[in-house]
Formats: C-alpha cells, structure tokens, sequence
C-alpha cells in the first residue's frame, strides 16, 4: 500500500492557513486532513464549510475532511460543495451509516468511516467493500496534542486481514515513533498535527514520519 501522509491543520497557524498547506505541499504530503468538530459529538467546535472552500481555493491536494459532528448525512452536500474530496464520518454518530455511504457517494466524493477506540472493527466490516477508506482513531477524538493508545495496533490488524486493497487511516499521537508501530499493523495512510506543525518544521517532520513509516510497512 503506499504511504500517504495527512497532516491536521488542527495543529496549524489558522491566522496563516494558505502559507502552512504550502509547507505542506513543499513537503511532498499526500493529503491535507481538515478536522471538524460541532461542539456535541466532541467537546470542541473548530470549523465548518466555509473554511474548507477557503483552502479549496489555495491548493489541489486531496482535502481529506475529518467530521466530528452528531448528523453528518446533513452536511454532507456542503462540505462536498465547499470541496472536500474524502469525507469521512463517524459509525458513532446518528446519522443511518449505508445512507451516509451513499450519499457521499452520489457527491462525487470517496467514502470513509471513522470508529472511536471504544468501537470494534467488526462493526465496519460489512461496509467495507463501498468504502474507499477506515479511519481508526488513536486518541478519543477531540484535541490534538493526545497520546497514541498503543491498544488500537490490534484494530489495525484486523482491518487489515480482512481487507488488503484499501486505505486504513491512523488520527491521533502520530509521531516518528508510533507511525512505524501503525504501519506495523496495516496502516498506510497517517494523519499527524503536532507531530508536523509544532516541532522542528514542516519539512523535516514529514520526511521522517515517511522513512519512519516506510520502515515499520517492510
Ligand atoms: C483529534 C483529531 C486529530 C488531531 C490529531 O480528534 O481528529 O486529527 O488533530 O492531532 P495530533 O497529531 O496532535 O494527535
Ligand atoms: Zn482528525
């Protein structure tokens, strides 16, 4: 599977949005993560639609948008019309799973389903062929800045046996350290915010989480 790497503007300058998703461009990243909360599925609200078509406008990289929010089905046209290219929703949510799916779907954008640390990987199994992507959280979703839980590695590995040909996602304490243990387990594709915005550079921090993760896959 190829590595991709999908830094979290969560960590980032908001006053400098363009110039940080540059960095990242720079940088060689796959994929641009877009964190949004509602304030009732988390207890954080960050932001909406209407940023999402401001970055839209200043790069081409897939806007891989993270929804954190309690009806997700309700808002998928914006987000798709705003111009996210992967949504992903929670299976925890209110919001019926296969007629979210499906109406991604008919947005033109590529589905995925996000499970909390509590929820089993069986529980997406039987969506997984009418999805493009799993999102396994590694922290309870909320914040940046939380500790990788080592416990989700056998999640991964279940996903991963049961599915070779799709992407599987890891969000949350992704490091240099713990993204060679996620892609161990059968991750390839890694969302990073702290890890990528708030230490030494933006470049410098991707080329490591790659070699890093790289590493861990063979
Ligand atoms: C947490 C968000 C993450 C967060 C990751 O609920 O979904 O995307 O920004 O931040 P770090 O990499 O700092 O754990
Ligand atoms: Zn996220």
């Amino acid at each position: 599977m190829e590595i991709k790497i999908s830094p979290s503007l969560l960590a980032s300058d908001f006053a400098n949005l363009e110039n940080e998703i540059k960095k990242c461009e720079a940088a060689g990243v796959e994929m641009i993560h877009v964190d949004v909360m509602d304030g009732h599925f988390v207890p954080n609200i960050t932001i909406g639609a209407p940023v999402v078509k401001a970055i839209r406008r200043v790069t081409k990289l897939p806007l891989d948008v993270h929804l954190m929010i309690s009806h997700p089905l309700d808002y998928i046209e914006d987000f798709a019309r705003a111009g996210a290219d992967i949504i992903t929703f929670h299976y925890e949510s209110k919001s019926p799973v296969q007629e979210t799916i499906d109406k991604i779907k008919s947005c033109y954008c590529k589905p995925s389903i996000s499970i909390k640390p509590a929820t089993a990987a069986e529980k997406v199994l039987p969506y997984m062929d009418s999805l493009s992507m799993v999102l396994v959280m590694t922290v309870e979703p909320g914040f940046g800045g939380q500790k990788f839980m080592a416990d989700m590695l056998p999640k991964i590995r279940r996903l991963r046996a049961a599915f070779q040909g799709i992407d599987i996602e890891v969000d949350g304490g992704i490091d240099s350290d713990t993204v060679s243990q996620a892609a161990a387990a059968g991750a390839n594709v890694f969302v990073a915010g702290s890890a990528v915005f708030a230490g030494g550079g933006v470049a410098n921090a991707v080329k490591e989480l790659k070699e890093k993760a790289k590493a861990g896959m063979f």
